[in-house]
């Protein structure tokens, strides 16, 4: 069988499983077993394609109809630009949470002769602050996580980036491990409720529970780490968070008690959603 039949076919597979976007998960899935870029895999539509490479597009198709996302059957997520590896133990990293990243780049951008210490919470794959450290040369990045296994795909990726020398790791729930203030706090932690557990997508049923959920309504996490910044963040700082639309009023009111001379903004994203908040000190 030809590239071009076995793409029709797998395109259908997905689209009998009412997958989204079929046409491009099927394009992926092949390119990703055969080893093209997108220009060789329109060249080679005519081409045959040995046994051996189709039973393993029917494997990796077996996985996408069961549910597990495209990311992990290829382990490879695209974020602020940069390919990250990610693997079931690590949350894929949503186009989003780009918007915490520009916000640290603009930030850090305004004083190109200060040294800038920042620490990424929950830094899951490693997107937030390896993307940081790829476009700023003034910043050390503190990468930590809860999950030991979050922070081996986090130290992969940083090599994979060639960050590697503006970066350290460290396993810390929330803030406890940080030792000395930081100049920068960013976080995307799990702001989901757990009872939220089955309206969510089969896929994102596949992620992380540690990377999505957090008691009280999925604000216990951030609360927690709002009352612990005080203590953490140097003078002239600044806190950024991801944050669920739902939960702005009762951010902004954590935020006023913890920090009462700053005042938090609110970002949107890319939907217009409010999907940021953020304080400078
Ligand atoms: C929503 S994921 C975000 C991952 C990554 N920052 C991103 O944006 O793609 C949340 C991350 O927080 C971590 N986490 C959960 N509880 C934590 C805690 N108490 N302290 C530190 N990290 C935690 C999870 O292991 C997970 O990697």
């Amino acid at each position: 069988m030809n590239l071009r039949k076995l793409w029709i076919q797998t395109k259908k597979e997905l689209d009998s499983s009412n997958i989204n976007d079929s046409i491009i998960e099927s394009e992926v899935i092949l390119r990703n077993v055969l080893n093209l870029d997108r220009n060789n895999f329109f060249a080679t539509l005519d081409k045959n394609i040995p046994t051996k490479q189709k039973l393993q597009i029917q494997n990796h198709l077996k996985r996408r109809l069961s549910g597990i996302p495209l990311s992990y059957i290829t382990n490879n997520r695209e974020f602020f630009g940069i390919n990250f590896f990610v693997n079931k133990n690590v949350l894929i990293p949503r186009q989003e949470s780009e918007l915490l990243v520009e916000q640290v780049i603009s930030f850090c951008k305004k004083n190109t002769k200060r040294q800038f210490n920042i620490i990424d919470v929950g830094t899951g794959s490693g997107a937030i602050g390896i993307s940081i450290a790829k476009h700023l040369n003034n910043v050390n990045i503190i990468a930590s996580d809860i999950s030991d296994k979050a922070l081996q795909i986090a130290k992969k990726n940083a090599n994979l980036v060639n960050v590697n020398q503006k970066m350290s790791f460290i396993n810390s729930n929330l803030l406890e491990k940080l030792k000395s203030p930081v100049d920068v706090i960013v976080a995307n932690l799990p702001y989901l409720c757990s009872s939220e557990i089955e309206k969510l997508s089969p896929e994102v049923q596949n992620e992380p529970e540690i990377a999505l959920f957090a008691e009280c309504k999925g604000i216990s996490l951030i609360k927690k780490l709002v009352e612990q910044a005080p203590n953490h963040l140097k003078k002239n700082g600044k806190l950024i968070l991801e944050i669920s639309p739902t939960q702005v009023t009762d951010v902004i009111s954590i935020f006023k008690e913890n920090f009462p001379e700053s005042y938090p903004e609110i970002h949107d994203d890319y939907t217009k959603m409010q999907r940021a908040i953020s304080l400078e000190t």
